[in-house]
């Protein structure tokens, strides 16, 4: 899809970070936007500069069935069928090992990271693989890729999108419909400031803000590779140096790549282990 000029482009999690940066670049290649996110007033901030590209604002759980069905016809019947774009990105972090993560953690980061992929999927795509025309992005992460210790929830929820997105790419080709997997790596943005830390939260979420902040790798990259998969019909599409870093060792020396992850998770694991009391919740 080379021109994106007037095109119908929904955005998930479009108040910030990622999201906020893809609607940006979007605004300026000319799209109609349509935008949802959880957080409705930062969203109005962050729609407010985009003037007549908005066409829709809306709060949205993704995590919620109802909700993103009730989007999803909204957009729909306002410009009388299927959308051009999808852009399914909203997300949250959870750091946390299988010792420490609850149910309720699980529950929670699958139902925004991954269930809010599917209902997107579920209820946009229809339209567009009867129009016969179409994209969709699927924002997962190199940790989608290369799963790393200390994040098992979060890791599992973007393993997931990257196999829904190529599953989804084979079955859409014949529909005229691509499919793409987004995979940054560190994106100086707000999700490690809310995202969920199971052990030494404070402590944790300091250091962790601070090397986002160090490595200073901004959302506007990641929206210009956005950009691009839809211009260029890309498959799976790291984004960052570590993202392709953890790329190729997976496909080329996976078993060096388990060694790293082991030898992380040694360094990660607290000193006096109690794995029976790791859970503080459920
Ligand atoms: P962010 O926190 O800046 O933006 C995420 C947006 O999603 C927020 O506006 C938030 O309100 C919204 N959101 C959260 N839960 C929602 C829900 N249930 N329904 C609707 N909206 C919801 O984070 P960022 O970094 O821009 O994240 C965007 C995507 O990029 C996420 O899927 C994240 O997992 C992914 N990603 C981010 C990386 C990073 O280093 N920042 C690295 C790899 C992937």
């Amino acid at each position: 899809m080379r021109d994106l000029k007037s095109k119908n482009v929904v955005v998930t999690g479009a108040a910030s970070g990622i999201g906020k940066a893809t609607a940006e670049l979007l605004a300026r290649r000319g799209a109609r936007l349509h935008l949802c996110d959880l957080d409705e007033s930062k969203l109005k901030d962050a729609v407010a500069p985009l003037g007549t590209a908005v066409a829709t604002v809306r709060r949205v759980d993704v995590s919620k069935r109802a909700e993103v069905e009730a989007f999803a016809k909204e957009v729909e019947t306002s410009i009388g069928g299927a959308v051009d774009v999808l852009v399914n990105n909203a997300g949250v972090g959870l750091a946390g090992n299988i010792l420490e993560t609850s149910l309720e953690d699980w529950e929670w980061v699958l139902g925004v990271n991954l269930w809010g992929v599917i209902h997107g999927c579920h209820f946009f795509v229809p339209k567009m693989a009867a129009a016969k025309r179409g994209h969709v992005v699927n924002v997962a992460s190199g940790l989608g890729l290369l799963a790393a210790p200390d994040v098992v929830g979060y890791a599992t929820s973007k393993f997931a999108v990257v196999g829904l997105s190529e599953s989804m790419r084979a079955e859409l080709h014949a529909f005229g419909v691509g499919v793409s997997t987004i995979c940054p790596g560190i994106i100086d943005t707000n999700i490690v400031q809310t995202m969920r830390y199971k052990r030494d939260a404070d402590a944790t979420r300091d250091r962790v803000v601070a090397l986002y902040k160090k490595r200073a790798y901004p959302a506007d990259k990641v929206a210009s590779a956005v950009v691009d998969a839809i211009e260029h019909e890309r498959g799976v599409v790291p984004v960052s140096p570590e993202a392709w870093a953890g790329y190729w060792l997976k496909r080329f020396a996976p078993s060096l790549a388990a060694v790293v992850s082991r030898v992380a998770a040694k360094q990660a694991r607290p000193k006096r282990p109690n794995p029976e009391a790791a859970r503080t919740d459920r």
